[in-house]
């Protein structure tokens, strides 16, 4: 995508509008202090391998921390998963529109990307479709709750369901929680690990980028069943060794934060409502309240015009900046917008998509 100018309001942007917690940038500052900038332990320091587990059990997992491996951001997480279940001509299920990376893993390793499209207009888990792709060849599922790009959360008795296919059918889930602590709506993240026959075939994947505003730390995790980190961890020590010594107290304390975690919550939660308002309210647009995570997935074909149009039209006409769902499978006519803008480049950011819209329909 081609960089916009300065004048241009996007709603591209994937990362939370936040610093990252000063506490946070504070420990790993005395890490360096205290020269701690020589190689450890590969799958990550005891003591945070032990914060990230117990984290875990928050939201009904439980890891042993022998069994987490701290990696280079969640997107490396999700490789090491992959690369630890997934045999070339493996089929692997994502539910579309998907996070565009998992399709490039999934073909890195020589498996075979199935999408299988998610209702509409709730974005949830179609189950008919999915019992229908699956087949002797289906390896694994790749779960992401709350979702990117559609902002839906998916409830317990969805997840079980996926759970209890997994069993039927005997494959892997690979669970990405990036945005489990992200959640605005009625129910909360849940699990594979809350339901019988989960924890034995799930990867908890996730990490510190979105919920705690870290993007650039890469810092990552990887928890599950023993003899699959056996291979989780063998992939991390014959690659990366491990992540960077002095941002491994720094993770930690990221974890122990609750005032600045719950301040970012709330601001997101106001600009949730704000902006699903005005953009459900645009001529010709029609968007469902997201769940978790900040993005809306709108349906743009009321305007008469297809997502790339509206997108690149957008782009020039009204100077706001979008991401066309057809950059995924299963996301033609439909745009992704992130809310994790400040208040006033949303209201802005709106009014001009509001005036194009009245001006050209
Ligand atoms: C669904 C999903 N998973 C994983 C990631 C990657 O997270 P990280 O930056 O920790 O690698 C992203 C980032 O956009 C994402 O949207």
């Amino acid at each position: 995508m081609t960089p916009p100018s300065p004048d241009v309001i996007r709603f591209t942007v994937g990362q939370p509008d936040f610093d990252t917690p000063a506490p946070v940038v504070d420990a790993a500052i005395a890490s360096l202090k205290r020269g701690e900038t020589t190689y450890t332990r590969s799958q990550g320091s005891e003591t945070l391998c032990q914060a990230v587990s117990q984290h875990l059990s928050k939201f009904e997992i439980n890891i042993d921390p022998n069994d987490v491996v701290i990696a280079p951001g969640c997107k490396q997480a999700l490789l090491y998963s992959m690369m630890a279940v997934v045999e070339p001509g493996d089929e692997v299920i994502l539910l579309a529109p998907a996070w565009p990376s998992y399709d490039g893993m999934v073909k890195l390793l020589g498996g075979v990307p199935i999408h299988v499209p998610v209702r509409r207009p709730d974005y949830h888990p179609d189950f008919e479709a999915l019992r229908k792709a699956v087949t002797s060849k289906t390896k694994a599922i790749i779960i992401n709750s709350p979702n990117n790009p559609t902002g839906a959360v998916y409830t317990p008795e969805e997840i079980k369901q996926i759970v209890d296919l997994a069993v039927d059918s005997d494959f892997w889930i690979l669970d990405d929680m990036i945005y489990s602590t992200l959640v605005w709506g009625e129910h909360n993240y849940t699990s594979p690990y809350s339901f019988e026959g989960g924890p034995e075939r799930t990867l908890a994947i996730g990490g510190w980028s979105k919920g705690w505003a870290m993007t650039g730390w890469r810092l990552g995790w990887v928890a599950g069943p023993p003899e699959v980190m056996e291979a989780v961890k063998t992939c991390q020590a014959s690659s990366a060794t491990h992540v960077a010594t002095f941002l491994m107290p720094a993770a930690e304390v990221a974890l122990t934060l609750e005032d600045e975690i719950s301040a970012m919550g709330d601001s997101f939660a106001e600009r949730r409502l704000f902006f699903h308002k005005g953009i459900d309210s645009l001529p010709g647009v029609a968007a469902p309240m997201p769940e978790g995570a900040f993005y809306i997935l709108a349906d743009v074909s009321g305007t008469g015009m297809n997502d790339v149009e509206f997108a690149t039209r957008a782009l020039n006409e009204a100077k706001v900046q979008v991401i066309p769902g057809s950059l995924m499978l299963g996301g033609d006519n439909l745009i992704r917008l992130s809310y994790a803008a400040s208040l006033e480049d949303l209201e802005e950011g709106i009014r001009r998509l509001r005036t194009w819209l009245n001006g050209i329909m």
